[in-house]
């Protein structure tokens, strides 16, 4: 491993944070690199939200610390907000727009130069050219959170935090929206993620880590993390396919879209 990839671009130190009587972080530590992409795992209302709107400057912590390439949340917050952007775990989008207004309003927002030229790329990128001129509101949901991640890649942020990115959608869109952020990361882009689903964390993840009664109580690759249980006992079994194998051969999966390169999915099909 190189210098350059052990660069921590996020640092957590000790956070805590209550909700009147309710001790949600109870000082919660961890370190993202550059470029990696880190799973949050928790169950409903472990703070997997409340830790992304602290490290997003949408909330302040009781106590400790945490900075982003540097900058400190809590009293560099438009430095922070300069370098990441969020897909919050509700879409964003304005149902009345058009997806490709979406962009170019965000665009705009953020005095880019040709926000048109965004809009267009950004929608050959996630297969939605076709949709591009349609109301959100007509939108299937692996559409929608497809463009509030695409609405979150304007202006190219270093730092991305999705929170819950695949909650709601269908198997064959949770695989688009990974292959979306494996993407990202090896384009040189720092992810966090949170998620309730394990096999996500184990899709996508660098380093996973678990955050209970508000703590992280694991926090490591995969493999260590398995190794915390004790080997398997070698069994033979007949492999039988999961209903997600048998899912996406039915419907179809991974059907490339030969200008872009993306998966097209089952949605867009005639
Ligand atoms: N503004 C608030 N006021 C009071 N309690 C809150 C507030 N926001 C969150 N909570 C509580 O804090 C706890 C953690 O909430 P949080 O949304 O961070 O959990 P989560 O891990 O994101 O859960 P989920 O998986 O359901 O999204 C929950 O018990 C929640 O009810
Ligand atoms: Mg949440």
């Amino acid at each position: 491993m190189t210098i350059q990839q052990q660069v921590q671009t996020i640092r957590v130190r000790g956070l805590e944070k209550s909700y009147d009587k309710l001790d949600v972080l109870r000082g919660v530590d961890f370190d993202v690199a550059r470029g990696s992409i880190f799973a949050l795992l928790g169950s409903n209302g472990a703070g997997k939200t409340t830790v992304v709107k602290i490290l997003s400057t949408l909330l302040k912590a009781d106590a400790g610390a945490a900075s982003i390439n540097g900058f400190d949340v809590a009293t560099q917050a438009s430095e922070v907000r300069e370098t990441i952007s969020l897909t919050g775990q509700f879409a964003a989008v304005d149902e009345m727009l058009s997806g490709w207004e979406n962009l170019v309003l965000v665009a705009r927002l953020r005095h880019l130069d040709d926000p048109d030229l965004i809009a267009d790329e950004l929608l050959a990128r996630f297969s939605l050219t076709d949709a591009g001129a349609r109301k959100v509101s007509t939108y299937s949901g692996g559409m929608r959170r497809r463009l509030d991640i695409a609405m979150s890649l304007i202006g190219n942020p270093p730092v991305i935090f999705l929170d819950e990115p695949t909650t709601g959608l269908d198997p064959q869109a949770r695989i688009e929206v990974w292959q979306t952020v494996k993407d990202l990361a090896e384009g040189g882009t720092t992810v966090l993620l949170t998620t309730q689903y394990l096999d996500e964390a184990e899709q996508l993840a660098d380093r996973i880590a678990i955050l209970h009664k508000g703590r992280i109580i694991v926090n490591g690759t995969l493999a260590e993390l398995k190794q915390l249980l004790p080997p398997a006992r070698v069994e033979y079994v007949e492999k039988q396919p999961t209903l997600e194998d048998v899912f996406l051969a039915l419907v179809g999966s991974g059907a490339k879209d030969s200008a872009t390169g993306n998966h097209r999915i089952s949605e867009e099909r005639p």
